[in-house]
């Protein structure tokens, strides 16, 4: 049995979380940053870095206190070392190679989306490889085939816009405040989704990309003629008709045991709804963390953490922290100025 504690800090969520190789989370803390980034209406990443600095250490403390535990009974320190806002990412990476210098434990340098996609199999512990990711949070809108741990085939990914940008700017275009999904999702349940006739880029396209530029632009162009809650509603299933055709597309393609979706994006209600009836219409399994294990946490890290520990991949003290860090860095790049890894 190996026990991994997590760090994460690579938007705006602190998090530590100590978590075992038999899936026991004995302690996950968080401690978010909405208050502070409201007034900008989204994440500014030197306030999101000065707050990680103030609240990551306590929250160690914090987190071993709340399991009994203290850092010599840990085998391993995992970190966030990338993808993310780069001032935040190093507050988690540095912390974690302090107290693995202090401790002489191993590092494990964690790639924040591997966290997402490892962390179904936090949640169900029968989830076995292969299986088709469909990964949606703010940043990242991809398919992959995840073959194993660090093994990731790219699929899919979008040629301009991440879902979850797309929610937090249709929120922002209409008022709805911040973090915007949540809030386009609570607006959404008292409006009629066929109200407004919104475009579903890509929709039954050959390529296999996802693109949901042109859908925020269309919101822009119909805020005030019609109400918030039809315009979130409609929003909300143009996305999710994307997000669908495209999974659909390479279900239809790969030899996958699961359907499992992760990420932000992934506590909406809807896109589980959707995903869960396609997976069933396939005949294959349906797999969703639970919500808070789909936003950011420390939880996923930990146990990413504890998936490269079994596997022997530990890091070395000089790890860089990684802006960009695709999981799949052979696969082709696509058209679009604003790729995303
Ligand atoms: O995974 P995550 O917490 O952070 C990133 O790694 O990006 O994802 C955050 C994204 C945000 O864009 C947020 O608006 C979106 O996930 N999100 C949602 C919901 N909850 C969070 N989008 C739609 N519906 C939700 N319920
Ligand atoms: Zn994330």
């Amino acid at each position: 049995m190996a026990l991994i504690l997590g760090l994460e800090s690579s938007c705006d969520e602190t998090a530590a979380a100590l978590v075992t190789s038999d899936r026991r989370i004995l302690a996950h803390k968080l401690a978010g940053q909405e208050a502070a980034h409201r007034p900008y209406g989204g994440v500014v990443p030197e306030i999101a870095a000065r707050a990680h600095v103030e609240v990551m250490a306590p929250l160690v403390e914090a987190a071993l206190a709340e399991a009994g535990v203290t850092l010599d009974q840990v085998d391993a320190i995992a970190a966030t070392a990338g993808p993310g806002l780069i001032g935040g990412v190093m507050v988690g990476l540095v912390t974690g190679k302090a107290l693995a210098l202090a401790s002489g434990k191993p590092l494990i340098a964690v790639n924040h989306l591997e966290g997402h996609g490892l962390s179904p199999r936090l949640a169900d512990p029968d989830l076995a490889f292969p299986y088709l990711l469909l990964l949606v949070s703010g940043g990242h809108c991809q398919l992959l085939l995840v073959e194993g741990v660090g093994a990731y085939r790219r699929l899919a990914t979008t040629i301009d816009d991440a879902a979850g940008e797309a929610f937090d700017k249709t929120a922002k275009l209409l008022g709805l405040g911040f973090p915007g999904g949540p809030a386009v999702e609570k607006a959404a349940v008292r409006g009629d989704p066929r109200a407004v006739p919104l475009p579903r880029p890509l929709l039954g396209s050959a390529e296999p990309h996802f693109s949901f530029a042109g859908l925020k632009s269309a919101v822009a162009r119909v805020v005030g003629q019609y109400s918030a809650e039809d315009i979130a509603a409609s929003f909300q299933q143009a996305v999710v008709d994307c997000l669908l055709d495209r999974t659909r597309r390479a279900l239809e393609s790969v030899e996958a045991s699961a359907l499992v979706v992760a990420g932000g994006v992934a506590a909406n209600a809807s896109v589980r709804a959707a995903l869960e009836r396609l997976a069933g219409e396939h005949g294959r399994r349906f797999v969703a963390p639970p919500l808070w294990l789909c936003t950011d946490n420390a939880a996923m890290i930990a146990w990413a953490g504890v998936e490269r520990f079994a596997a022997g991949l530990t890091d070395p003290l000089d790890f860089p922290a990684r802006p960009r860090w695709p999981l799949d860095p052979g696969a082709e790049k696509v058209r679009g100025a604003g790729v995303k890894a």
